[in-house]
């Protein structure tokens, strides 16, 4: 069905907004404050829409869980006085490691409610990277499943002095585990009324890890009034309006998940689906169909998973209700924006952001005519441009109708994060005056739409999700074979990248098919499957700068018989 897009003139992609005006759309706390909580569940639940359904959860086994407005509320408020009961308050960190549940949306918005910060973990990351993260975070409670915990809590609780609490999603098939409280009995026990902290909009309200090229994982802090961005983008990229059944299919472990699989949707008070199982093309479909999804956002990975099972498979089902389609987190080839017109009967809209810009900031909105490839435009709100770095870290602007550069935005928009938790410096690096550096290159042609070119750093990006070298290598390293470990994105059809190491062995240890195997699984082990190297090969040694820096363009270069670029700086290359 045809709906009037929310934007309906593409002349107003880029230009201002003032944020301040629209803050009453989203109904601060009555009084007083501004929580992200309060916007997305409250006011709907003390309102109109308080019987309509916010939540739709497919189990694994097909079985359906409905949650309205109000139902949800209630169940956030007793899990926001039980998180106080159990000293939350305003500023602390609750972790979450989930699936895919009603417990992921009650505990986060719980922990909002309290005024701390919610920090969600991927449930398939493995042990390692969820206590690099905890650990960062200085989490104070963890909420988590039976079934993920004997496997990636246990293990590593013990060394987290700052955990005061592990609450334990119940699971009739599992006992609790020892030193764990019971999700369920302690909500059990609370009122159906919570006095919300009263936030203000600058107030820290999310915790998302990313990672960089270089060192641990970096925590990028966003604040309550971030709704506004979340709101205005679910409105204008996805077109979402009130009566939508939206679906996102990304994991809120990662953070379009959160951004758009939790707020955005109940921000603007539509009826989200959230699917509980991994992705099968015929689940998909099916999901699809019988739910009645009318906005689908998803990601390239997916959609060439789909193109890969077959146009047949998607006509077996019913998709007349679905509208518009969205996708992002990495290159959408134009292949995929033709395969959607084809079998879904609807062009793919590419659009993009990051973790550190918290909400989709260039876009195909539905009243731009689509070129396939581009990300888009810029949506109201955001001023992008297009820059150079000097050596001495000035920025030059690139003008013209058709340039290359680094991506840069205007800084002000509300869902820029504020820091990286703990590193201001690192922070600091990546703003020039008013101008925040995005890292990715790009290209803006004459029409202004813009394109991506690729990263400026060495980090990966796997089935959408971002990876970084450092934390692979560093696991690695852990093997007592292991002398040196550098890790690269190996260009995949379907996954866009995945994970490739190279390692050099220790003198007394000889490479072997064995080894190869025990390596691969030794990381798998640690950093889970979503993290871990698919490929693994043995080098002498690994090619580094005179300053001892990792060459990871080298061996990428090498792997994919590539030019090898400028080599003057390798260690034991001759000098000039
Ligand atoms: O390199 C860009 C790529 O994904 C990065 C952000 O990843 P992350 O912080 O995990 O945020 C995920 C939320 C989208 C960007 O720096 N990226 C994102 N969108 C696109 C993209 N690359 C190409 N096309 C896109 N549409």
């Amino acid at each position: 069905m045809r709906v009037p897009p929310n934007l309906a003139d593409p002349r107003a992609m880029g230009t201002p907004v003032d944020w301040v005006s629209l803050r009453p759309e989203l109904d601060g706390i009555p009084g007083e404050g501004f929580n992200l909580a309060w916007s997305a569940i409250e006011r709907h639940a003390r309102g109109p829409r308080s019987a309509q359904t916010a939540l739709r959860f497919v189990a694994r086994d097909g079985k359906r869980r409905t949650l309205t407005y109000v139902e949800l509320a209630r169940a956030v408020r007793r899990c926001a006085g039980a998180f106080r009961r159990l000293g939350v308050r305003k500023g602390d960190t609750v972790f979450l490691l989930l699936p895919r549940c009603p417990e992921l949306f009650t505990a986060a918005f719980g922990a909002l409610e309290c005024g701390a910060l919610v920090a969600p973990l991927f449930s398939a990351f493995g042990p390692e990277p969820i206590r690099t993260r905890l650990e960062l975070g200085r989490g104070k409670i963890l909420v988590t499943a039976a079934a993920l915990h004997a496997r990636k809590v246990k293990p590593i609780a013990g060394s987290l002095r700052e955990l005061a609490h592990v609450i334990v999603v119940e699971d009739e098939r599992i006992p609790l585990p020892p030193g764990t409280l019971g999700f369920a009995s302690l909500l059990a026990r609370e009122s159906e009324e919570f006095a919300i902290e009263r936030t203000q909009p600058q107030d820290p309200a999310l915790l998302h890890f990313t990672s960089g090229t270089t060192g641990k994982p970096k925590g990028a802090v966003h604040v309550h009034g971030a709704a506004l961005m979340h709101w205005l983008s679910g409105k204008y990229a996805l077109d979402l309006h009130p009566d939508d059944v939206f679906w996102c299919t990304a994991d809120p472990g990662w953070v379009t998940g959160t951004s758009y699989g939790i707020l955005a949707p109940l921000l603007i008070g539509v009826t989200s689906v959230v699917d509980e199982g991994e992705f099968d093309a015929e689940r998909w479909y099916r999901i699809l169909a019988e739910e009645g999804v009318t906005v689908w956002y998803t990601a390239p990975t997916a959609i060439r998973m789909l193109m890969k099972a077959g146009p047949a498979a998607a006509r077996a089902h019913d998709l007349t209700r679905l509208r518009f389609v969205a996708s992002v987190g990495e290159p959408l080839n134009p292949e995929a924006v033709w395969w959607g017109q084809e079998v879904l009967g609807l062009p793919i809209h590419d659009n993009y952001w990051q973790t550190e810009t918290g909400g989709i900031v260039i876009a195909n909105v539905p009243a731009l005519d689509i070129k396939p490839g581009s990300m888009g435009q810029p949506l109201p709100g955001i001023e992008a441009f297009v820059v150079k770095r000097g050596r001495d870290g000035a920025v030059e602007h690139l003008e013209g109708p058709d340039v290359q550069g680094e991506l840069a935005l205007r800084a002000g928009w509300p869902s820029m994060f504020r820091a990286y938790l703990g590193e201001e410096e690192r922070y600091e690096k990546c703003f020039a005056g008013e101008l925040y550096l995005t890292g990715d290159l790009v290209r803006r042609d004459a029409d202004g739409y813009f394109w991506f070119v690729g990263r400026a750093d060495d980090v990966i990006k796997s089935a959408g999700h971002l990876i970084g070298p450092f934390e692979v290598e560093s696991a690695l390293l852990e093997h007592p074979a292991v002398a040196e470990a550098a890790v690269i994105g190996k260009p995949d059809p379907l996954a866009g990248e995945l994970v490739k190491a190279f390692v050099s062995l220790k003198d007394s240890v000889l490479p072997s098919q064995e080894l190869r195997a025990e390596l691969l699984a030794f990381a798998r082990k640690r950093l889970g499957p979503a993290v871990a190297p698919k490929e693994l090969d043995f080098r002498p040694s690994l090619p580094r700068t005179r300053s001892g820096k990792l060459m990871r363009r080298l061996l990428r270069a090498r792997e994919l018989g590539l030019p090898e670029g400028d080599l003057s700086t390798l260690e034991n290359s001759p000098p000039l």
